[in-house]
């Protein structure tokens, strides 16, 4: 264990992290906006590392919303691309340190070649168990609710059969426990479609800090105000 980790009692489980401010990050540089997403995927490893040494069990990355397609197709096109790079760049990293790696979203509406790196990578790491990293790309909470409606459509449930957990079960995050801390970098104090189901009770963290650096320091910042509160779920 390192010695920077903090080593405090009350962690989060789930921490879930919007990483926003890749445009803003470049901008500011003078660079174009592909840049700034490099350097935003750049900082993944040492994000996931940081929380990793801090005990952190599961830790979901917004990377891609069903809303960004909506972009400009050059910079649609070179996410994508970064992307398909960095998952063949760093499989063998994130296995070395004990990463088991799962993909949140509509993975079928990706190009056959990013659907096959992404499922390797999945496949290769899946017996890992230090820490549970979920890539949400081309992910949207609505849509995510839509999938599970229509799940539970084609198996025929029964209404008075569907309770929560039930319609837990159908959500990408099946089997997985609900974000505890959610965490958005560049300052924006919204959801943007992320996780709407699964965070009714979250706690939220926003900092001004551009996602490229975003760094050991601002995770462990994240944890210790995550430690503070106090989470009532509706009791007293
Ligand atoms: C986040 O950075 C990455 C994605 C949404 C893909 P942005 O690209 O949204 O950066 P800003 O918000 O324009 O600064
Ligand atoms: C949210 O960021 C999506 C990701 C970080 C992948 P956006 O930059 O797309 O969100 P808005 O448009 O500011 O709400
Ligand atoms: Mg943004």
């Amino acid at each position: 264990m390192p010695d920077s980790c903090l080593q405090i009692a009350n962690l989060p489980t789930h921490v879930a992290i919007i990483m926003d401010g890749n445009g803003r990050w470049a901008q500011q540089r003078g660079l174009p906006r592909l840049a700034g997403h490099r350097a935003g995927t750049e900082n993944v490893s040492r994000v996931i590392e940081a929380f990793s040494d801090e005990g952190i069990k599961f830790l979901t990355l917004y990377a891609f919303s069903t809303e960004n397609w909506g972009r400009p197709q050059p910079e649609v096109n070179g996410l994508l691309q970064i992307l398909a790079e960095m998952i063949d760049k760093e499989t063998e990293n994130l296995f070395r340190n004990g990463v088991r790696l799962m993909h949140l979203g509509r993975i079928e509406e990706l190009s056959l070649e990013l659907q096959k790196a992404v499922r390797r990578t999945v496949k290769r790491t899946e017996s890992n168990t230090k820490i549970n990293v979920c890539v949400a790309f081309n992910y949207g909470g609505r849509a995510e609710i839509l999938d599970a409606v229509r799940r539970l459509l084609v198996e025929g449930i029964e209404a008075s059969q569907l309770d929560e957990e039930a319609f837990s079960q159908r959500l990408y995050t099946a089997g997985m426990p609900d974000p505890d801390l959610i965490i958005r970098t560049a300052g924006e104090m919204r959801l943007s479609n992320f996780l709407i189901w699964q965070a009714a009770y979250a706690e939220y963290y926003t900092t001004p800090v551009f996602w490229p650096d975003f760094g050991r320091e601002d995770v462990q910042q994240s944890l210790l105000a995550y430690s503070q509160r106090q989470r009532r779920f509706g009791g007293l």
